[in-house]
């Protein structure tokens, strides 16, 4: 289930909560996959420490610092890069899933959200410095990834995208700005989630395999 939306002062207003600020970098691109693909746009996503897919981001402080400063020293930290992100690109807030609205205490978590687009070289220069001299690289993230947005035979590119794993509501919140933006057609979504859920059951069908060829070797 979906969180209510917060505005950014309703969300401040939850000054007890603990907050965290994500935001999604884009650009437009005149690439094309194999040559004949457009690709149309990059959108960056992360490899977190957990395994999940999520935005580049943290938590901060709004006790001591604007949600955009601790933004900005988050993205520094974990793509080595300093992105000037304002209070004009922020898209939502939310309490994080889990996180009742109803009893806020100082476990909950806010989770305040951001779009920037930006130039197709600086995609390339956030990419280079996110492996090289990001603190963060290695230990909270394992790396930047792009997110295609194509959909070719039988599922791949953004179908097999969305069937990954996402951490929290990471996943609506790409959906949604996707659609926000236009940067992918309402149909083509749709149809890419629906196919992002069979995959989904394929992949239970192979996990299940792998976890009966391990029950196997740990009794060897
Ligand atoms: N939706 C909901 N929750 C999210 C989302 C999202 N899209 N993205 C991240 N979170 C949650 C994470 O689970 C985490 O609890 O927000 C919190 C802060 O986000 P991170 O980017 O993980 O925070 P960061 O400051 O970069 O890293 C600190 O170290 O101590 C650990 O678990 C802690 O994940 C935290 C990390
Ligand atoms: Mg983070």
């Amino acid at each position: 289930m979906e969180s209510k939306q917060l505005s950014r002062a309703e969300a401040l207003g939850f000054s007890g909560c603990r907050h965290a600020c994500h935001v999604m970098l884009y650009s437009d691109t005149k690439s094309r996959l194999f040559g004949r693909t457009p690709m149309e746009h990059i959108v960056l996503m992360q490899m977190r420490f957990d395994g999940l897919l999520g935005f580049p981001g943290g938590l901060v402080n709004p006790s001591k610092e604007t949600l955009e400063a601790g933004l900005i020293r988050e993205l520094l930290e974990e793509i080595g890069t300093e992105i000037p992100v304002t209070a004009e690109d922020h898209v939502e807030s939310c309490f994080a899933p889990g996180s009742s609205p109803s009893s806020p205490s100082s476990s909950s978590l806010i989770i305040h959200f951001y779009v920037k687009k930006i130039e197709e070289e600086q995609i390339r220069e956030v990419e280079k410095a996110a492996a090289s001299t990001a603190a963060d690289h290695g230990l909270e993230v394992m790396g930047m990834v792009r997110v295609p947005l194509y959909t070719l035979l039988r599922g791949s590119g953004l179908p097999f995208f969305l069937s990954h794993s996402f951490i929290g509501n990471a996943r609506s919140q790409l959906i949604r700005s996707l659609l926000r933006l236009g940067l992918v057609a309402p149909d083509r979504l749709h149809q890419a989630l629906a196919h992002a859920l069979e995959m989904h059951a394929r992949s239970a069908e192979d996990l299940q395999a792998a976890l009966a060829f391990t029950e196997v070797q740990k009794r060897l």
